[in-house]
Protein backbone atom coordinates (compact mmCIF):
# COMPACT_ATOMS: atom_id res chain seq x y z
CA UNK A 1 0.00 0.00 0.00
CA UNK A 2 1.37 3.04 -0.88
CA UNK A 3 2.63 5.50 2.24
CA UNK A 4 2.34 9.44 0.95
CA UNK A 5 2.62 11.92 4.01
CA UNK A 6 1.60 15.37 2.89
CA UNK A 7 3.30 17.92 4.79
CA UNK A 8 3.25 21.63 4.82
CA UNK A 9 5.22 23.84 2.88
CA UNK A 10 4.17 25.32 0.69
CA UNK A 11 0.92 22.10 0.51
CA UNK A 12 -2.81 22.41 0.59
CA UNK A 13 -5.00 19.67 1.24
CA UNK A 14 -7.79 20.39 -0.59
CA UNK A 15 -10.27 17.91 -1.76
CA UNK A 16 -14.20 19.07 -3.34
CA UNK A 17 -16.37 20.13 -0.55
CA UNK A 18 -13.41 21.40 1.43
CA UNK A 19 -14.17 24.00 4.10
CA UNK A 20 -12.30 26.89 4.11
CA UNK A 21 -10.46 27.83 7.53
CA UNK A 22 -9.64 31.46 8.59
CA UNK A 23 -7.32 33.93 7.32
CA UNK A 24 -3.85 34.59 8.18
CA UNK A 25 -5.03 37.80 9.61
CA UNK A 26 -7.73 35.94 11.85
CA UNK A 27 -4.94 33.45 13.01
CA UNK A 28 -2.33 35.94 13.92
CA UNK A 29 -5.26 37.55 16.12
CA UNK A 30 -6.17 33.96 17.76
CA UNK A 31 -2.77 33.15 18.17
CA UNK A 32 -2.08 36.61 20.21
CA UNK A 33 -5.35 35.87 22.36
CA UNK A 34 -3.92 32.25 23.07
CA UNK A 35 -0.26 33.87 24.49
CA UNK A 36 -2.39 36.25 26.12
CA UNK A 37 -4.34 33.58 27.77
CA UNK A 38 -1.30 31.64 29.42
CA UNK A 39 -0.57 33.41 32.35
CA UNK A 40 1.55 31.39 34.85
CA UNK A 41 -0.51 29.20 37.24
CA UNK A 42 -3.89 30.74 35.83
CA UNK A 43 -6.65 30.15 38.19
CA UNK A 44 -9.08 27.59 37.09
CA UNK A 45 -8.31 26.45 33.09
CA UNK A 46 -4.97 24.85 32.73
CA UNK A 47 -2.62 26.12 29.85
CA UNK A 48 -3.02 23.25 28.45
CA UNK A 49 -6.64 23.41 27.99
CA UNK A 50 -6.08 27.33 26.71
CA UNK A 51 -3.87 25.91 24.01
CA UNK A 52 -6.32 23.12 22.70
CA UNK A 53 -9.10 25.95 22.88
CA UNK A 54 -7.18 28.12 20.60
CA UNK A 55 -6.73 25.16 17.88
CA UNK A 56 -10.43 24.78 18.10
CA UNK A 57 -11.35 28.59 17.34
CA UNK A 58 -8.25 28.94 15.10
CA UNK A 59 -8.89 25.53 13.04
CA UNK A 60 -12.23 24.37 13.74
CA UNK A 61 -11.49 20.62 13.98
CA UNK A 62 -13.57 18.07 15.12
CA UNK A 63 -10.98 16.99 18.09
CA UNK A 64 -8.10 17.91 19.32
CA UNK A 65 -5.34 16.12 21.66
CA UNK A 66 -2.43 16.66 23.54
CA UNK A 67 -0.02 13.90 23.25
CA UNK A 68 3.47 14.10 25.70
CA UNK A 69 6.35 11.96 25.51
CA UNK A 70 6.53 9.97 29.06
CA UNK A 71 9.45 8.34 27.87
CA UNK A 72 11.13 6.73 24.35
CA UNK A 73 8.51 4.60 23.29
CA UNK A 74 5.46 5.52 25.60
CA UNK A 75 3.45 8.78 24.48
CA UNK A 76 -0.04 9.33 26.60
CA UNK A 77 -2.84 11.43 25.27
CA UNK A 78 -2.81 14.57 28.13
CA UNK A 79 -5.26 16.17 27.08
CA UNK A 80 -8.26 15.59 24.41
CA UNK A 81 -11.40 17.31 23.30
CA UNK A 82 -14.22 17.08 21.12
CA UNK A 83 -14.17 13.53 19.07
CA UNK A 84 -11.12 12.28 20.73
CA UNK A 85 -12.30 13.48 24.43
CA UNK A 86 -12.10 9.45 24.84
CA UNK A 87 -9.15 9.15 23.99
CA UNK A 88 -7.90 10.85 27.12
CA UNK A 89 -5.75 9.06 29.93
CA UNK A 90 -3.91 6.52 26.96
CA UNK A 91 -1.00 5.54 26.01
CA UNK A 92 0.46 5.04 22.73
CA UNK A 93 2.81 2.30 22.25
CA UNK A 94 4.16 0.37 19.36
CA UNK A 95 3.88 1.19 15.69
CA UNK A 96 1.62 4.33 16.55
CA UNK A 97 3.98 5.95 18.98
CA UNK A 98 6.94 5.11 16.88
CA UNK A 99 5.21 6.87 13.96
CA UNK A 100 5.07 10.05 16.54
CA UNK A 101 8.40 9.42 17.68
CA UNK A 102 9.83 9.93 13.85
CA UNK A 103 7.50 13.08 13.42
CA UNK A 104 8.93 14.54 16.05
CA UNK A 105 12.55 13.82 15.25
CA UNK A 106 12.01 15.23 11.76
CA UNK A 107 10.16 18.23 13.41
CA UNK A 108 7.18 18.82 10.40
CA UNK A 109 3.81 19.59 10.72
CA UNK A 110 2.29 16.38 9.06
CA UNK A 111 -0.89 16.78 7.10
CA UNK A 112 -3.05 14.13 6.36
CA UNK A 113 -6.49 12.36 4.80
CA UNK A 114 -8.20 9.22 3.93
CA UNK A 115 -7.53 9.49 0.33
CA UNK A 116 -3.67 9.28 0.92
CA UNK A 117 -3.97 6.39 2.33
CA UNK A 118 -0.78 7.66 4.86
CA UNK A 119 0.81 5.80 7.69
CA UNK A 120 -0.46 8.89 9.49
CA UNK A 121 -3.91 8.50 8.21
CA UNK A 122 -3.88 5.16 9.30
CA UNK A 123 -2.76 5.72 12.61
CA UNK A 124 -4.07 9.02 13.81
CA UNK A 125 -7.63 9.04 12.65
CA UNK A 126 -8.75 8.74 16.13
CA UNK A 127 -12.77 8.95 15.90
CA UNK A 128 -14.86 7.11 13.53
CA UNK A 129 -15.87 9.12 10.90
CA UNK A 130 -12.97 11.58 10.47
CA UNK A 131 -11.53 12.51 7.17
CA UNK A 132 -8.38 14.26 7.25
CA UNK A 133 -6.05 15.52 9.99
CA UNK A 134 -2.74 17.48 10.99
CA UNK A 135 0.42 16.62 13.61
CA UNK A 136 2.47 18.99 14.92
CA UNK A 137 5.53 18.70 17.03
CA UNK A 138 5.90 19.62 20.60
CA UNK A 139 9.58 20.60 20.89
CA UNK A 140 10.79 22.91 23.86
CA UNK A 141 14.84 23.88 24.49
CA UNK A 142 15.44 21.37 21.50
CA UNK A 143 14.16 18.48 23.05
CA UNK A 144 10.99 16.37 21.95
CA UNK A 145 7.98 17.23 24.37
CA UNK A 146 5.09 15.81 22.34
CA UNK A 147 2.67 16.46 19.67
CA UNK A 148 -0.70 18.33 19.00
CA UNK A 149 -3.05 16.37 16.88
CA UNK A 150 -6.43 17.67 15.08
CA UNK A 151 -8.78 15.40 13.49
CA UNK A 152 -11.28 17.20 10.96
CA UNK A 153 -14.39 15.34 10.11
CA UNK A 154 -14.52 16.36 6.48
CA UNK A 155 -11.54 17.18 4.20
CA UNK A 156 -10.31 21.08 4.45
CA UNK A 157 -7.98 23.63 2.88
CA UNK A 158 -4.81 23.78 4.97
CA UNK A 159 -2.50 26.74 3.98
CA UNK A 160 1.34 27.39 4.73
CA UNK A 161 -0.48 30.10 7.40
CA UNK A 162 -2.40 27.22 9.02
CA UNK A 163 0.75 25.33 9.41
CA UNK A 164 2.30 27.98 10.72
CA UNK A 165 -0.79 28.48 13.40
CA UNK A 166 -0.77 24.91 14.38
CA UNK A 167 3.50 24.92 15.01
CA UNK A 168 2.63 28.19 17.03
CA UNK A 169 -0.22 26.59 18.78
CA UNK A 170 2.69 23.41 19.77
CA UNK A 171 5.49 25.84 20.74
CA UNK A 172 2.65 27.47 23.13
CA UNK A 173 1.86 23.83 24.11
CA UNK A 174 5.59 22.80 24.92
CA UNK A 175 5.92 26.31 27.34
CA UNK A 176 2.97 25.05 28.72
CA UNK A 177 4.19 21.41 29.43
CA UNK A 178 7.15 22.70 31.06
CA UNK A 179 5.49 25.41 33.26
CA UNK A 180 3.31 22.47 34.44
CA UNK A 181 6.13 20.41 35.09
CA UNK A 182 7.71 23.59 36.97
CA UNK A 183 4.48 23.61 39.53
CA UNK A 184 4.44 20.10 40.59
CA UNK A 185 8.49 20.64 41.35
CA UNK A 186 7.31 23.69 43.22
CA UNK A 187 4.27 21.68 44.53
CA UNK A 188 6.45 18.85 45.58
CA UNK A 189 8.81 21.02 47.25
CA UNK A 190 6.55 22.88 49.17
CA UNK A 191 4.45 19.92 50.06
CA UNK A 192 7.68 17.97 51.17
CA UNK A 193 8.61 20.78 53.36
CA UNK A 194 5.61 21.06 55.09
CA UNK A 195 4.19 17.26 55.12
CA UNK A 196 8.14 16.84 57.14
CA UNK A 197 6.78 19.83 59.91
CA UNK A 198 3.88 17.92 60.44
CA UNK A 199 5.08 14.27 60.85
CA UNK A 200 7.38 15.56 63.36
CA UNK A 201 4.85 17.14 65.46
CA UNK A 202 2.88 13.78 65.21
CA UNK A 203 6.16 11.95 66.35
CA UNK A 204 6.55 14.20 69.02
CA UNK A 205 3.24 12.51 70.40
CA UNK A 206 2.86 8.78 70.32
CA UNK A 207 -0.22 9.02 70.69
CA UNK A 208 -0.76 11.00 66.92
CA UNK A 209 2.20 9.31 65.31
CA UNK A 210 0.92 8.46 61.71
CA UNK A 211 -2.64 10.38 62.10
CA UNK A 212 -2.99 12.16 59.02
CA UNK A 213 -1.34 9.70 56.44
CA UNK A 214 -4.12 7.45 58.28
CA UNK A 215 -6.18 10.45 57.74
CA UNK A 216 -5.49 10.91 54.45
CA UNK A 217 -5.67 6.97 53.14
CA UNK A 218 -8.87 6.83 54.22
CA UNK A 219 -10.55 10.35 52.55
CA UNK A 220 -9.05 9.34 49.54
CA UNK A 221 -10.75 6.07 49.22
CA UNK A 222 -13.81 7.97 50.41
CA UNK A 223 -13.62 10.57 47.65
CA UNK A 224 -13.05 8.27 45.04
CA UNK A 225 -15.93 5.94 46.35
CA UNK A 226 -18.03 8.95 46.01
CA UNK A 227 -17.29 9.48 42.64
CA UNK A 228 -14.95 12.61 43.04
CA UNK A 229 -12.30 13.19 40.02
CA UNK A 230 -8.69 12.52 40.13
CA UNK A 231 -7.95 16.02 40.62
CA UNK A 232 -10.13 16.34 43.56
CA UNK A 233 -8.47 12.82 45.35
CA UNK A 234 -5.03 14.16 45.00
CA UNK A 235 -6.43 17.43 46.52
CA UNK A 236 -7.84 15.96 49.49
CA UNK A 237 -5.25 13.55 50.13
CA UNK A 238 -2.51 16.81 50.03
CA UNK A 239 -4.84 18.48 52.54
CA UNK A 240 -5.20 15.72 54.76
CA UNK A 241 -1.50 15.56 55.48
CA UNK A 242 -1.47 19.31 56.52
CA UNK A 243 -5.27 19.13 58.02
CA UNK A 244 -3.82 19.69 61.89
CA UNK A 245 -0.74 21.92 60.41
CA UNK A 246 -1.87 25.15 62.55
CA UNK A 247 -1.16 22.58 66.23
CA UNK A 248 2.06 24.15 65.28
CA UNK A 249 1.06 26.93 67.32
CA UNK A 250 -0.72 25.22 69.94
CA UNK A 251 0.95 24.96 73.42
CA UNK A 252 2.83 21.72 73.73
CA UNK A 253 1.12 21.71 77.54
CA UNK A 254 -2.34 21.93 75.56
CA UNK A 255 -1.02 19.50 73.09
CA UNK A 256 -0.04 16.83 75.34
CA UNK A 257 -2.08 17.40 78.55
CA UNK A 258 -3.02 13.79 80.28
CA UNK A 259 -6.38 14.68 80.45
CA UNK A 260 -9.34 16.38 79.32
CA UNK A 261 -9.01 20.39 78.10
CA UNK A 262 -10.86 22.94 80.36
CA UNK A 263 -13.01 25.44 78.32
CA UNK A 264 -9.92 28.20 77.92
CA UNK A 265 -7.37 25.30 76.85
CA UNK A 266 -10.37 23.89 74.28
CA UNK A 267 -10.65 27.61 73.03
CA UNK A 268 -7.19 27.59 72.17
CA UNK A 269 -6.99 24.17 70.60
CA UNK A 270 -9.98 24.82 68.52
CA UNK A 271 -8.51 27.79 66.71
CA UNK A 272 -5.96 25.55 64.78
CA UNK A 273 -7.71 25.40 61.83
CA UNK A 274 -7.48 28.71 61.56
CA UNK A 275 -3.78 29.31 62.29
CA UNK A 276 -3.35 25.98 59.87
CA UNK A 277 -5.56 28.26 56.88
CA UNK A 278 -3.01 31.69 57.32
CA UNK A 279 0.38 29.39 57.81
CA UNK A 280 -0.43 27.81 54.21
CA UNK A 281 -2.35 30.82 52.72
CA UNK A 282 0.70 33.00 51.64
CA UNK A 283 1.54 29.63 49.28
CA UNK A 284 -0.54 30.85 46.12
CA UNK A 285 0.25 26.70 45.21
CA UNK A 286 -1.33 25.51 48.30
CA UNK A 287 -4.96 27.59 47.83
CA UNK A 288 -6.79 24.70 46.70
CA UNK A 289 -6.04 23.01 50.50
CA UNK A 290 -7.45 25.57 52.29
CA UNK A 291 -11.09 24.75 52.36
CA UNK A 292 -10.38 21.52 53.83
CA UNK A 293 -7.94 22.70 56.23
CA UNK A 294 -10.08 25.75 57.54
CA UNK A 295 -13.42 23.07 58.16
CA UNK A 296 -12.44 19.74 58.95
CA UNK A 297 -13.59 20.27 62.30
CA UNK A 298 -17.48 21.59 61.07
CA UNK A 299 -20.34 19.55 62.00
CA UNK A 300 -23.39 18.64 59.12
CA UNK A 301 -25.55 20.29 61.10
CA UNK A 302 -24.27 23.33 61.95
CA UNK A 303 -22.35 22.97 66.01
CA UNK A 304 -18.81 22.80 64.35
CA UNK A 305 -16.15 25.09 64.14
CA UNK A 306 -14.93 27.92 63.02
CA UNK A 307 -17.69 29.23 61.14
CA UNK A 308 -20.65 26.81 62.14
CA UNK A 309 -21.06 25.60 58.34
CA UNK A 310 -24.28 23.23 57.91
CA UNK A 311 -24.98 20.65 55.20
CA UNK A 312 -23.73 21.13 52.15
CA UNK A 313 -22.45 24.34 52.61
CA UNK A 314 -19.48 22.28 54.34
CA UNK A 315 -16.48 21.69 51.66
CA UNK A 316 -17.15 18.53 50.70
CA UNK A 317 -13.25 17.68 51.47
CA UNK A 318 -13.92 18.98 54.88
CA UNK A 319 -17.10 16.56 55.33
CA UNK A 320 -14.81 13.62 54.17
CA UNK A 321 -11.95 14.56 56.40
CA UNK A 322 -14.26 15.22 59.37
CA UNK A 323 -15.23 11.27 59.49
CA UNK A 324 -11.32 9.95 58.75
CA UNK A 325 -9.92 12.53 61.35
CA UNK A 326 -13.06 11.48 64.33
CA UNK A 327 -12.58 7.36 63.14
CA UNK A 328 -8.66 7.47 63.40
CA UNK A 329 -9.01 8.88 66.58
CA UNK A 330 -11.28 7.40 68.28
CA UNK A 331 -9.54 4.20 67.63
CA UNK A 332 -6.40 5.61 68.96
CA UNK A 333 -4.97 6.01 72.47
CA UNK A 334 -5.10 9.43 74.24
CA UNK A 335 -3.38 10.59 77.54
CA UNK A 336 -6.40 10.60 78.91
CA UNK A 337 -8.58 7.99 77.21
CA UNK A 338 -8.44 4.08 76.19
CA UNK A 339 -8.74 3.70 72.21
CA UNK A 340 -12.24 2.64 71.35
CA UNK A 341 -13.02 -0.88 69.43
CA UNK A 342 -13.30 -0.04 66.02
CA UNK A 343 -16.64 -1.88 66.28
CA UNK A 344 -17.37 1.10 68.72
CA UNK A 345 -15.89 3.84 66.35
CA UNK A 346 -17.98 2.89 63.39
CA UNK A 347 -21.59 2.52 65.79
CA UNK A 348 -20.30 6.07 66.88
CA UNK A 349 -20.00 7.50 63.01
CA UNK A 350 -23.44 6.03 62.56
CA UNK A 351 -24.98 7.20 65.30
CA UNK A 352 -23.55 10.83 64.43
CA UNK A 353 -24.50 10.74 61.06
CA UNK A 354 -26.71 13.35 59.95
CA UNK A 355 -26.08 15.40 62.74
CA UNK A 356 -21.48 15.56 63.18
CA UNK A 357 -21.40 13.86 59.90
CA UNK A 358 -22.58 13.95 56.12
CA UNK A 359 -25.03 10.39 56.08
CA UNK A 360 -23.17 9.86 52.65
CA UNK A 361 -19.81 9.83 53.37
CA UNK A 362 -20.27 7.75 56.73
CA UNK A 363 -21.83 5.27 54.41
CA UNK A 364 -18.59 5.15 51.88
CA UNK A 365 -16.70 5.00 54.96
CA UNK A 366 -17.81 1.83 55.95
CA UNK A 367 -17.79 0.43 52.14
CA UNK A 368 -13.88 1.58 51.95
CA UNK A 369 -13.23 0.65 55.66
CA UNK A 370 -12.26 -2.86 55.36
CA UNK A 371 -10.10 -2.58 52.35
CA UNK A 372 -7.67 0.83 53.56
CA UNK A 373 -7.54 -1.16 56.96
CA UNK A 374 -5.58 -3.84 55.49
CA UNK A 375 -3.53 -1.55 53.46
CA UNK A 376 -2.81 0.24 57.02
CA UNK A 377 -1.94 -2.55 59.01
CA UNK A 378 1.61 -2.58 58.22
CA UNK A 379 1.98 1.01 59.27
CA UNK A 380 1.28 0.25 63.25
CA UNK A 381 0.10 -2.15 65.52
CA UNK A 382 -2.97 -2.05 65.88
CA UNK A 383 -4.35 -1.62 69.78
CA UNK A 384 -7.31 -4.01 70.41
CA UNK A 385 -9.92 -2.27 68.97
CA UNK A 386 -8.74 1.69 69.31
CA UNK A 387 -12.42 8.37 70.35
CA UNK A 388 -13.40 12.77 69.05
CA UNK A 389 -10.07 14.71 67.58
CA UNK A 390 -9.44 17.30 69.06
FE1 LIG B 1 -7.85 18.98 63.60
Amino acid sequence: MATQTKRTKPTTVAAPGTRNLPSALEIIRGLNEVARSLEPFHEGTSSLEQVACGVDRLLRPKGVAILTRLRPGEIAFRHATGVLHECSGFTLSGRPCALLEDLLLRDEVVLFHTRQQSPWAREFLFAAGMQGGALAPIRAHGEPLGALLLNHAVPFRFGAEHAAGLQSLATMAGVAILEDAQRTKLEDLFMSVIVSLTMAIEAKDPYTEGHSVRVAAYSEAMGKRLGLPSSQLDVIHRACLLHDIGKIAVDEGILHKGERLDRREKEKMDLHPLIGESILRPIELLWPLLPGVRSHHEHYDGTGYPDGLKGNAIPVEARIMAVADAFDAMTSDRPYRRALSEQAALDELRRNAGTHFDPRVVAAFEEIFPAVKRTLEHMRPRQEMVSAPR
